[in-house]
């Protein structure tokens, strides 16, 4: 190539080499700090973390396990944002000790039930870094767990498939579990999506009913006991006595940060599956579209487009109004098409005769209010079985669709494919040009443009903008920008846009042999393509919920210390408090020592 050197604005910064260090490692002349752990106190006589001392009552008012998605918000107080995160699930043999599996407690489960959730917490900033520090005891500040109460909307909310014995009316649930990514609204409020809610629900496999049994089985559900044993401390997680329980999991929750007393929704309208997150573009005719993918292999890409428009500005009104468009519309499956002939995408992973894994695609609807476009399903049963509608029309099978997300700068949809080491050369489940590798262990991005940049087209064009993986790899690609100019990458996760319009990429399960990290790289201009590692994060975490400000870079560092065989006495990980102690999820922020903006 004739690269000669330097960057994209906002990422003029030296990489991060790979590495094995349990810390989180940042660029030269970048500093780190943590916002908040598993455990810090944020509500109102919530106690400090106590490892030695946890209840259910203790957790309910500090921050929960494994944080997630991450944003903030803007506050009408000075130098103070408004912090949002997800805890997508609870490793009990890294939170207690003398963890016995076989006998967990009800004091322990309840723990656990306040471990999950979302937290809601006032960040104040450092006046002359970039640092972040929570503000306990804010009246802002909020706990939603997994048995918070939330209200069920949309097509589908009342349907007799989420009537339970507690709640026969199948609009009101109790919490919300294994809330993976999200994203922010631009009315100002948090979308989050409810992942893998299977493995909560026990003895799926006592169902007799064949469909009742297949359905449950495309979700993955199947089995006796689950490995936490909820079902031993409330009959709704054990499918053979409470059947629909589960089906009131697996949706979009939305969440109105600003407002402490308000019940937050599951939108049945964007479909039920292991949604990643949910991202949102507004339309230029106002209606609001939000893209979801499916995080499961071979599963799918979904969007959801409003019939309503939405209501400019930030004020309450608004922002409860603008909570009820993702209530009415239309619900699409993505089909990918690629534009190479089948005799070039061969199992080789390499670049077809044009240079490119591209092509175009449709969104075929599925459902609209009260109207099925599915044969054979109902409209309640596209919301509830949405995996089956998508099977039925024919969606284009993805490896393991994660977050998904519009550029504000350019509307073009980038989406996170981890991996899929399932995937074969040849048959049902071989490659076609939008998944071209077979045995895929690092995943690629894929970016999306809809036609005539209308975000509610029913047609578009792709193209693989990523495949990752080492660059000495030849079945890589870093969008034709010279490979030996850009760091490892492998199994993109999370994405998120800086000021600039920069890509930035987490990563959840590296392959490579070195922990987990943040990339950037510019998606247009002369760096396109130019993947730059921004950090890494410790022994056995993964990174999520990146944030990209002017002046500091947050990540979500997600189960440090999760390394098979490690327990709270022999902890794999002492990140973040040192030497002698075990490890805790924890929110980190870096900034420039300097005060200068990041990348700059
Ligand atoms: Fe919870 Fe798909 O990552
Ligand atoms: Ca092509
Ligand atoms: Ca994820
Ligand atoms: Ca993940």
């Amino acid at each position: 190539g004739t690269f000669a050197g330097g960057a994209a604005r906002g990422l003029r910064f030296t990489p991060v080499a790979p590495n094995l260090i349990d810390a989180v490692v940042v660029p030269e002349g970048y500093e780190q700090g943590v916002v908040i752990r598993w455990g810090d106190p944020i509500l109102r006589g919530a106690p400090a973390f106590d490892p030695d001392n946890q209840s259910a009552a203790a957790q309910a008012g500090q921050f929960g396990y494994n944080n997630d998605f991450l944003t903030l918000l803007p506050l009408a107080e000075r130098g103070r944002q408004l912090l949002v995160a997800n805890h997508e699930y609870t490793d009990e043999v890294l939170m207690f000790a003398g963890w016995d599996a076989a006998n967990p407690t009800r004091e322990q489960t309840e723990t656990a039930w306040a471990a999950h959730g979302l937290s809601v917490v006032v960040v104040q900033e450092d006046r002359r870094s970039g640092a972040l520090t929570a503000v306990t005891r804010h009246q802002l500040n909020r706990r939603i767990t997994a048995t918070s109460e939330f209200r069920l909307t949309g097509p589908a909310a009342g349907s007799d498939l989420l009537k339970t014995s507690a709640d026969p009316t199948g609009t009101k649930v109790l919490g919300t579990l294994n809330n993976c990514a999200g994203g922010t609204t631009p009315w100002g409020t948090i979308l989050s999506g409810e992942e893998n809610f299977n493995q909560y629900f026990a003895n799926a496999g006592a169902v007799l009913d064949p469909e009742h049994k297949a359905r449950l089985a495309r979700y993955g559900l199947a089995g006796a006991a689950t490995e936490r044993k909820w079902e031993r401390f409330d009959d709704r997680f054990d499918v053979s006595k409470e059947p629909n329980e589960v089906n009131r999991f697996g949706w979009v929750v939305e969440v109105d940060p600003y407002d402490p007393d308000s019940v937050p929704v599951k939108h049945t309208a964007l479909g039920r599956f292991k949604h990643e997150g949910a991202n949102v573009r507004i339309a230029a005719d106002g209606r609001v579209v939000a893209y979801s993918g499916d995080d499961e292999r071979f599963d799918y890409l979904y969007k959801f487009v409003s019939s309503k428009r939405v209501k400019p500005g930030q004020s309450p009104a608004a922002r409860r109004y603008n909570m009820t468009l993702l209530d009415e519309g239309t619900l699409y499956v993505a089909k990918f098409t690629g534009d190479s002939p089948a005799a070039e995408i061969d199992g080789s992973g390499k670049l077809p005769s044009d240079g490119e894994f591209d092509g175009s695609g449709e969104w075929i609807p599925l459902a609209s209010g009260d109207t099925s476009f599915v044969e054979g399903m109902s409209a309640e049963e596209v919301y509830v079985y949405t995996r089956l509608a998508g099977d039925k029309v024919g969606a284009t099978k993805m490896d393991r669709p994660e977050d998904v997300e519009p550029s504000p700068r350019t509307g073009k949809v980038y989406v996170a494919l981890t991996n899929n080491t399932k995937r074969t050369a040849t048959g049902a489940t071989g490659v076609d040009e939008a998944n071209p590798r077979p045995a895929n262990k690092h995943g690629q991005v894929l970016e999306l443009t809809e036609a005539r940049g209308d975000a509610t087209a029913e047609r578009f064009a792709w193209r693989l903008f990523l495949v990752a993986g080492d660059p000495n790899d030849p079945t890589t690609y870093f969008a034709g920008f010279p490979k030996d100019k850009v760091s490892p990458i492998s199994c993109p996760d999370n994405v998120t846009f800086d000021v600039h319009g920069n890509l930035w990429i987490s990563t959840d399960g590296n392959q490579l042999g070195s922990h987990d990290g943040l990339f950037g790289v510019a998606v247009t201009g002369r760096y396109e393509g130019q993947v730059k590692q921004f950090l890494t994060v410790p022994h056995g975490a993964e990174t999520c919920g990146p944030v990209v400000q002017e002046r500091r870079v947050l990540v979500s560092v997600q189960h440090p210390g999760e390394i098979d065989g490690a327990t709270t006495e022999n902890p794999a990980s002492t990140w973040p408090d040192g030497p002698g102690t075990m490890p805790r999820p924890s929110i980190a922020c870096v900034w420039r020592a300097d005060g200068a903006p990041i990348g700059s």
